[in-house]
């Protein structure tokens, strides 16, 4: 049986009243416009896994205090930035069930929103002094905007492999996985082997992490985002990458032609899920995830085995199990 999210957030329940606290207050603004748009993200919040990794990674390794708050309200904050901004470079209308903030207020207040909470998250360290977390988390910054840009450029050349995809879902993904687990090690050891090790760990869980969200746009069930809208963006995920791969070489020209010409036309879209379900693309994707989630899982008998550790296996468990 898998551990529900409660289940997972038992050890740290008391923290997470005080976080959901602290990340509300992290985002009030005197603008009035700008409060309301808060308002609305806070109200409509997401499944907030990457606190829970800085809170039981905090407490695995020690005493889950001040500094692990900072680290995710920080973590919270950016995620949100991205998640407003990405909506904006995808043109999606839906999150998390409900209307976008571009869907809502346009592009142009989405991106001034994304800036603001990118901002009011960079402040949080830097108001306390932790310069550690704020390299930490400008690194995994830096490299969510590589990714996304990368992601862009190979959508237009429709020239991705395997470790191209695999670059693209560390830098825009795993990277803020992995500075959610390594900034819980800030929060409780100096110690910079610690801190990296469990960045690794990290980006092991974002890298399946990804791969179970590019799984999701083949899905059937709701997930409260728009499904069926990589291939329309010409985004190569990689179950079609696998199926490419798989394919003989007129038949691949046909369909990255289609991509090119025709990925706008839901009729093209559906042949080409299809194809990609039929050649076994969506097996070989839930196959490389479990691979990361494995890797990860065995990392763990590296620290402390306590309730901590205990939950994060189960938080590991959900990121390849959940829904949405
Ligand atoms: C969505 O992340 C963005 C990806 C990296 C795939 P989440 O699935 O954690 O989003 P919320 O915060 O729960 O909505
Ligand atoms: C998610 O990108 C990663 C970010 C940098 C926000 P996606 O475009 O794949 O994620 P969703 O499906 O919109 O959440
Ligand atoms: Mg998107
Ligand atoms: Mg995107």
């Amino acid at each position: 049986m898998n551990a529900s999210l409660k289940d997972i957030k038992s050890p740290i329940a008391e923290e997470l009243v005080i976080f959901e606290k602290h990340f509300k207050e992290s985002m009030n603004s005197h603008i009035p416009l700008l409060n309301k748009i808060t308002y609305y993200i806070v109200k409509r919040k997401g499944k907030q896994i990457r606190p829970l990794f800085v809170f039981l990674t905090a407490k695995m390794l020690g005493e889950v205090e001040h500094k692990a708050h900072i680290a995710a309200s920080l973590i919270e904050l950016l995620h949100t930035a991205t998640l407003v901004h990405d909506d904006v470079v995808d043109d999606a209308h839906l999150r998390r069930g409900f209307f976008s903030i571009n869907a809502l207020w346009k592009n142009k207040i989405a991106v001034l929103v994304g800036d603001y909470l990118l901002s009011r998250g960079l402040l949080l360290a830097i108001d306390h002094d932790h310069f550690d977390l704020l390299k930490i988390l400008s690194t995994s910054v830096k490299k969510m905007s590589e990714g996304e840009i990368l992601q862009m450029e190979k959508a237009r050349k429709l020239d991705i492999d395997e470790s191209v995809y695999f670059e693209i879902i560390n830098n825009k993904t795993a990277s803020l996985i992995a500075a959610s687990c390594s900034s819980g090690a800030a929060a409780v050891t100096d110690d910079a082997d610690i801190q990296q090790k469990l960045w690794e760990f990290g980006e092991c869980i974002g890298m399946a992490f990804q791969i179970k969200d590019d799984l999701f746009d083949y899905g059937d069930h709701s997930i409260g985002k728009p499904k069926g809208i990589d291939i329309k963006e010409k985004k190569m995920t990689l179950p079609l990458i696998y199926t490419l791969n798989n394919l003989p070489t007129a038949k691949r020209r046909y369909v990255i032609n289609t991509i090119k010409r025709h990925s706008t036309k839901p009729k093209k879209v559906r042949e080409i899920i299809a194809l990609v379900k039929e050649t076994g693309g969506l097996e070989y994707a839930d196959k490389v995830m479990r691979e990361y989630h494995q890797k990860a899982i065995a990392m763990l008998d590296e620290f402390p085995q306590n309730v901590a550790n205990e939950s994060l296996r189960n938080l590991i468990d959900f990121v390849i199990n959940r829904t949405k």
